[in-house]
């Protein structure tokens, strides 16, 4: 059986609410790609889509080379960790992980080893006996990655599966989700967050929904060093937005001539200017500009400087400085011209 998961032009309405705006998205064999956006944009929805739970008001899915959209749910061979990972209060997890197996009507038999096997991978082996309310949040969350895990589908959706969980746990599931994939090498995961570190993390590629609509599509990497809009700039990672006039060899920013790269943007028009406040320097250099602090932040390893410059606020984070400059005082930042990403004017998303 092949796997991979495929939207082609799928639309949702409720009456008369887009709340899926003719997705095109094909997520490989294998492939983990993340769905990020800002809440309400439709991520649960694609989801729910995929799994059969809401039917597309026109376009497609398909699951490997077949098109589900008309099948029900049991069906279409999917694990599925929904948003509040709801597992039967009254059967103790042994029984939580055998019920997608009988649905599918597993032989009896076969059940007691699959659910074992699916327990083992997520390191609850020694729980089966317990019932949910016996479980700390994180706990459960593995019985219904196991729960999903069992029926060994070739497409595993997961919404939102880590947000119960405070920030240690959850970058220790992290590490076990990666962990898991690297065992089920051919499952294509469909991860909704947003969470952007999740995202980068975890995903070989990022989808970035915002207002139904797919924004942009690529390698975390490509979103966060070449971002296409602002939007993705904003969304993937931190990003100092600037707006500039394109001139002959660079762009001016309040007066400021900066050397950054114009690409074939036309001369005399606006864009912005995209710089990661990790890449802004502190002192003297290339695009120097100079500014006000307004505001700091010290964040254990590193001081976040908020500077006005003009009318504008530029962010910068350095590493952690010995003294804290004074709110107030003057200051020179810097960034190196190819740490400048110039994002044309009318790709943002509308
Ligand atoms: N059953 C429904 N009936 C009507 N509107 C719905 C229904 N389900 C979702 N919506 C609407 O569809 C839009 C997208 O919802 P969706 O759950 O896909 O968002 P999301 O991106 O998953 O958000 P979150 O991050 O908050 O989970 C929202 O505006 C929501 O109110
Ligand atoms: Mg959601």
């Amino acid at each position: 059986m092949t796997s991979g998961i495929r939207f082609d032009g799928v639309t949702v309405t409720y009456g008369s609410n887009t709340v899926l705006d003719h997705l095109d998205l094909t997520v490989e064999p294998g492939e983990v790609m993340a769905l990020l956006g800002p809440s309400g944009s439709g991520k649960t929805t694609a989801l729910r889509a995929v799994a059969g739970f809401v039917r597309p008001a026109s376009g497609r899915v398909l699951i490997g080379d077949r098109d589900v959209t008309a099948l029900p749910p049991y069906k279409r061979g999917i694990g599925m960790v929904v948003q509040q990972y709801a597992l039967f209060p009254h059967l103790k997890v042994e029984a939580n992980v055998a019920f997608g197996l009988k649905a599918q009507k597993v032989p009896k038999g076969e059940i007691p080893g699959r659910v074992a096997e699916a327990l083992e991978m997520t390191g609850m082996a020694a729980y089966a006996q317990r019932y949910p309310r016996e479980l700390s949040g994180g706990q459960q969350q593995r019985v219904a990655i196991a729960r999903a895990l069992a029926i060994r589908p070739n497409v595993l959706l997961l919404d939102e599966p880590l947000s119960a969980l405070d920030a240690q746990l959850r970058s220790g599931m992290l590490a076990e989700l990666a962990r898991l994939h690297r065992e089920l090498p051919d499952v294509s995961i469909l991860y909704v967050t947003h969470d952007q570190v999740e995202a980068l993390t975890l995903a070989d590629r990022i989808a970035v929904m915002d207002k139904a609509r797919l924004q942009d599509c690529g390698t975390p990497q490509d979103l966060y060093r070449r971002p296409r809009t602002e939007f993705t700039a904003s969304f993937v990672g931190n990003a100092n937005l600037l707006p500039v006039t394109v001139g002959e060899k660079g762009a001016t920013f309040e007066g400021v001539t900066l050397d950054v790269p114009i690409a074939e943007a036309a001369s005399g028009t606006t864009a912005t200017l995209c710089v990661r406040p990790h890449l802004v320097g502190l002192g003297p250099g290339p695009n120097a500009l100079s500014g006000r602090i307004t505001e700091v932040q010290w964040r254990g390893s590193t001081h976040r400087l908020y500077v006005e410059v003009g009318g504008h606020r530029v962010k910068a984070d350095v590493r952690e400085l010995r003294e804290t400059p004074p709110l107030g005082g003057e200051v020179t930042l810097h960034f190196a011209r190819e740490d400048a990403v110039l994002l044309a004017a009318g790709v943002t998303d509308g």
